[in-house]
């Protein structure tokens, strides 16, 4: 495993993992358990590398796992990761379409921006975070871009305010767009739905919803799509953002928080 610090709290990590980078596509995920009693957790293959049999990850260290994942150094072992899981974004020519990447989201849009571009669309990318420090692959996604705009929340740097407003910007603009595909925290995915739905703008994004077996087996991230029960992990991460119930999601993402908390805090006491 290789190992590198990408800005406060992200943490980027290459895996030797040569079965599965031959066989991943953009947008799909593994999941990674650290040891034997650890938790199993989700992760999207920012990038893989077929040559070096690797897969790139990005984390941001918000709960127990992924701070004790960022315990691993370099040479180290990941004890399980399975995938390619998920089904691969959709990549063709869609003609104007806009890359939307918030946070940590911005890791996994960058690959599909690149595929995408490839694929000859006229890629318009937008990427936001809370600060200026924040802001991750940002070259990497500009050199895949026909246009690029950079937001923050506190103004550090680019514009001043969300990537839904460059987004709602473009729209009221009358800019020509295809297709939009967001992929970041569930509120900024939901407001970005809002935004182009009365426009009837074609919209996907990738759900981060909970998950334990990643194969459709235990239900745990079962999501609602339009009028069905759909299950995140095999039937997307992506869905058509316009049918998705958010706000279910939302709630669902907040089931275990008391116990998140009482894990985390078992392990900085173990820690210290
Ligand atoms: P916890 O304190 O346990 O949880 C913090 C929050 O993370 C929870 O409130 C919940 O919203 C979410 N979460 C917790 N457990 C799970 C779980 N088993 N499955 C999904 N979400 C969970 N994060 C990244 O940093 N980089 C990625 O590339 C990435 N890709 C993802 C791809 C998919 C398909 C999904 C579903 C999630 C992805 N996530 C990614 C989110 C990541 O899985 C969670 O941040 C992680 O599981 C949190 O674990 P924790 O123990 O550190 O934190
Ligand atoms: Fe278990 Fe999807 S994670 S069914
Ligand atoms: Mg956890």
């Amino acid at each position: 495993m290789e190992k590198k610090v990408l800005a406060p709290e992200i943490i980027m990590i290459k895996v030797n993992a040569p079965l599965i980078a031959s066989k991943h596509k953009p947008g799909q995920f593994v999941i990674i358990r650290m040891h034997e009693k650890g938790e199993r957790i989700p992760m999207t293959v920012a990038d893989s590398n077929i040559s070096e049999g690797s897969l790139t990850i990005v984390f941001l260290k918000v709960g127990k796992t992924t701070k004790e994942l960022d315990t691993l150094n370099e040479g180290d072992y990941i004890v399980n990761v399975v995938g390619p899981l998920g089904k691969p974004t959709e990549i063709r020519n869609f003609g104007n379409v806009v890359c939307i990447g918030g946070g940590v989201g911005i890791s996994d849009i960058y690959p599909i921006a690149r595929a995408l571009h490839q694929k000859k669309n006229r890629v318009t990318s937008i990427i936001g975070a809370r600060t200026a420090g924040l802001l991750i692959f940002e070259n990497d996604i500009r050199n895949v871009s026909d246009k690029f705009y950079i937001t923050t929340d506190d103004g550090s740097k680019g514009h001043h305010g969300f990537v839904t407003d460059v987004l709602r910007k473009l729209l009221e603009e009358k800019k020509r767009i295809d297709y939009v595909i967001a992929v970041g925290p569930t509120i900024m995915m939901k407001v970005v739905s809002e935004i182009t739905k009365p426009y009837g703008v074609k919209t996907v994004v990738s759900l981060n919803s909970l998950m334990v077996d990643g194969t459709g087996m235990c239900g745990v991230c079962r999501v609602e799509v339009g009028d069905e029960t759909k299950f995140a992990c095999v039937d997307g991460p992506e869905f058509d953002a316009h049918e998705v119930n958010f706000d279910l999601l939302m709630k669902r993402l907040n089931m275990y928080k008391e116990e998140e908390k009482i894990s985390l805090q078992r392990f900085e006491n173990r820690k210290n």
